[in-house]
């Protein structure tokens, strides 16, 4: 794919100058420099380069190039799994156009899904976000059509960018069609949805997914490969000595281990800074190695891991249940690939039945009666919400809201809890280790 003439950066060669350890105080300084190698890893710190998705990138700046230069609508689909730089490509390509490609200024309304109450508030949003003006839903929904609906010359273009655009799924999808029908106003804006999903469109909106004007962006997963071309452009600024503090294996091992749970990037970053504090610690307590090693990035995994495990094991015994339910849910929806297991959602309705089996199997429902059943699921998922095991779509669930496990949790952490805490606990795995088999027997 041709790049487009002077797109954002993606990594490729060094693009910023090192930052080593100073003379003076060495272990300040040290200390200093792991300091801020911590927080450039943090995931509010926006790196400088979205490395290893110059596809990506050329294909956005592009697309809304043409678009703007030629003064279009148009609607971009950007879909993958969780933590594959989707946010970031597109911000790097917004503040590219925004500063530096000499575009004619235009309007950029960036709304994110997730945070918003309800669907509906995503009119306000984007009102709000060209007007500066606050108003109802349906008030800004009606403006919104009466700006779309009218072709004016002397305005900007209109980008609009919404982000966890599966969290606008409605029953009747009134939200998606009136944002995608925009984009065939006369007056309509640029729109660039984001999600998770490759299918979401066809499978909510089937009719404006098949039209042949809009545009789609997959990103795919990362593999070892890609996830280590990430991290070494996210840490080959700090050296130490004019040696890079990650060691080239360190960063493979923990791009290898992240890969093969779900590839995603903030999962790896997270591990890192946890190999930085292990490291920072073994230098005050004498050691001489200063940069960072294997060896901390499997005690750092560890580290990470444990807070997982603990955290399930402070579970109450029907939100483990509901968990068990949730993971075998995702298994059975989604087929066994891992990184599909990652990144894919699951709803309440789906997982009702599940718990009920294994309540049963667990012996546990005896202590409720059936008919509680959904309240309990609503209870123990919003608490596995609230310690962050499950992501729940909205609040309070419904039967459509959807559930996606951490990505920290892995199931055979699940099966070591219970299988080791908990007396029903070999009862229930055995029912669900041969569910487990009889699907991946029909695959
Ligand atoms: N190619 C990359 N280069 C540098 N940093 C990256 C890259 N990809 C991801 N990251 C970092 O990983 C974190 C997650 O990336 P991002 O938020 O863009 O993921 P996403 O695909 O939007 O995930 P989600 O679907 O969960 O919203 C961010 O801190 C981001 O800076
Ligand atoms: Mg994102």
């Amino acid at each position: 794919m041709a790049r487009t003439r002077g797109a954002p950066k993606t990594g490729a060669g060094r693009q910023r100058d090192s930052d080593t350890v100073c003379s003076g105080n060495e272990l300040q300084c040290f200390r200093g420099l792991l300091h801020r190698c911590c927080r450039s890893l943090e995931l509010s710190s926006v790196p400088e380069v979205v490395a290893g998705r110059a596809d990506e990138v050329a294909f956005l700046t592009q697309f809304l190039c043409e678009k703007l230069s030629k003064r279009q609508s148009g609607s971009l689909y950007i879909s993958g799994v969780p933590g594959t730089g989707k946010t970031l490509a597109v911000s790097k390509v917004l503040e590219y156009l925004e500063n530096e490609s000499g575009q004619d200024p235009f309007n950029v309304v960036i709304v994110n899904g997730g945070v918003l109450s309800t669907p509906k508030r995503v009119f306000t949003a984007i009102w709000s976000g060209l007007s500066g003006k606050k108003t109802t839903p349906e008030k800004a929904l009606e403006l919104l059509d009466r700006r779309f609906g009218t072709l004016s010359k002397d305005r900007q273009c209109d980008v609009l960018v919404v982000d966890e655009l599966d969290r606008l799924v409605t029953r009747d999808c009134a939200v998606l069609y009136s944002l995608f029908d925009w984009t065939s106003q006369p007056g309509g804006p640029i729109l660039v949805g984001v999600a998770n999903t490759l299918t979401l469109l066809d499978d909510t909106i089937p009719r404006v997914a098949s039209r042949a004007g809009l545009a789609r962006l997959p990103f795919s997963p990362y593999n070892n490969h890609t996830l280590f071309n990430v991290l070494v452009a996210r840490t080959q600024a700090y050296l130490v000595d004019n040696t890079p503090l990650f060691s080239q294996e360190a960063l493979k091992l923990c791009s290898r281990r992240v890969s093969n749970i779900s590839g995603d990037a903030r999962r790896a970053l997270h591990v890192l800074k946890a190999a930085i504090c292990l490291r920072e610690a073994a230098v005050l307590g004498g050691s001489s190695q200063s940069t960072v090693s294997t060896g901390d990035i499997t005690q750092a995994f560890k580290s990470c891991d444990s807070g997982v495990v603990g955290a399930v094991r402070m579970c109450a015994s029907t939100e483990v249940v509901a968990l068990i339910a949730l993971y075998v849910c995702v298994r059975v929806s989604q087929g066994q690939r891992q990184e599909e297991r990652s990144g894919a959602n699951v709803s309440m309705s789906g997982c009702l039945p599940l718990f009920c089996r294994y309540a049963k199997a667990s012996g546990l429902d005896s202590q409720w009666n059936i008919e509680h059943s959904w309240s309990c699921l609503v209870t123990a998922y919003t608490s596995l919400h609230s310690v962050g095991l499950v992501t729940l779509s909205c609040l309070p669930p419904t039967l459509s809201t959807k559930l996606t496990p951490s990505d920290l949790l892995a199931w055979e952490d699940i099966e070591f809890v219970v299988g080791e805490d908990w007396t029903w606990g070999p009862d229930v795995l055995r029912v669900v280790n041969l569910e487990i088999a009889d699907t991946d027997k029909s695959e």
